[in-house]
């Protein structure tokens, strides 16, 4: 589980930008606070793309993430967003696998794909161990993740993609030149990022990042969940809380302590 590469300097800028307009889940977390009530964890917040709307809501939120550089950009977006929503929230910089809040959860989440962070088996159990520590026992844990299009990754293994961007407020020119390969033996993805942002015909700034993340069926995760004792409660196809069909791409788990 060596994802922090991933999310730092200008990588964690970049994450930011590229999310900052991506909200297919946002209804449904908003939707999950006010059925199971404050106070909530998010486990992995990164920038807040959740957490802020979810405390600009009215909801008490803690926010857990390894990543310094991601922690500061959400506390830099929660200091624009104002007293309201600042109040409601903790950010706390730990180990999704190994923190200790000593308090309890109405919801807990690990959203977009956060799991996957857990290349190897022992870690997502950690995890999940953790989860259902702090989870009150009418409380919730949902656990959203993409199911593996294995057709779509094969056909893509060790091909470079590269994709443009726009910096919102510079102007300039973000290059991701991208290049993700598929070993279905280990279950692991590894990932070759390499960022350039180019002002005109000058490179201003560059980095790379090597980061592997976990090849993840829903049944495994079914599995680790039942073993780190929590049971599935309900299971949605995707953010609309849709019954599970053949070409579903995400999976939502709704899962509650099996105590
Ligand atoms: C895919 S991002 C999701 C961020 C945010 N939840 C969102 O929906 O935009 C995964 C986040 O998990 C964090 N992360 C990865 N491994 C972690 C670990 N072992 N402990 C804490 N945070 C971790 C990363 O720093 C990153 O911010």
């Amino acid at each position: 589980m060596d994802a922090l590469s991933q999310y730092e300097g200008f990588f964690a800028e970049f994450y930011d930008i590229l999310h900052s307009s991506y909200d297919a889940d946002l209804q449904m977390y908003l939707g999950l606070a006010r059925e199971y009530g404050d106070p909530l964890l998010e486990l992995g917040c990164g920038t807040g793309r959740l957490l802020i709307p979810l405390a600009a809501a009215g909801h008490e939120i803690t926010g857990v993430d390894l990543s310094r550089d991601m922690l500061a950009r959400c506390q830099e977006k929660l200091d624009i967003e104002g007293e309201a929503a600042r109040r409601h929230v903790t950010l706390v910089q730990a180990d999704i696998r190994r923190f200790e809040l000593g308090r309890k959860f109405n919801l807990i989440m690990a959203a977009c794909n956060t799991i996957l962070h857990c290349t190897a088996t022992p870690d997502l159990l950690a995890v999940f161990a953790k989860a259902r520590e702090h989870l009150a026992d009418d409380g919730v844990f949902v656990v959203d993740f993409c199911i593996p299009n294995v057709k779509a990754m094969i056909e893509s293994s060790g091909e470079e993609e590269v994709f443009e961007v726009i910096h919102p407020v510079r102007g300039t020119r973000i290059v991701d030149t991208y290049k993700a390969s598929f070993d279905f033996t280990r279950q692991i993805e590894t990932i070759h990022t390499h960022l350039q942002e180019w002002d005109e015909r000058s490179l201003i700034r560059s980095a790379r990042s090597h980061t592997e993340r976990g090849i993840y069926f829903p049944r495994e995760v079914a599995l680790a969940l039942r073993y780190s004792g929590l049971t599935i409660a309900k299971t949605w196809k995707g953010y609309r809380r849709g019954p599970l069909v053949e070409t579903s791409q995400d999976i939502v788990y709704i899962c509650r302590s099996a105590l």
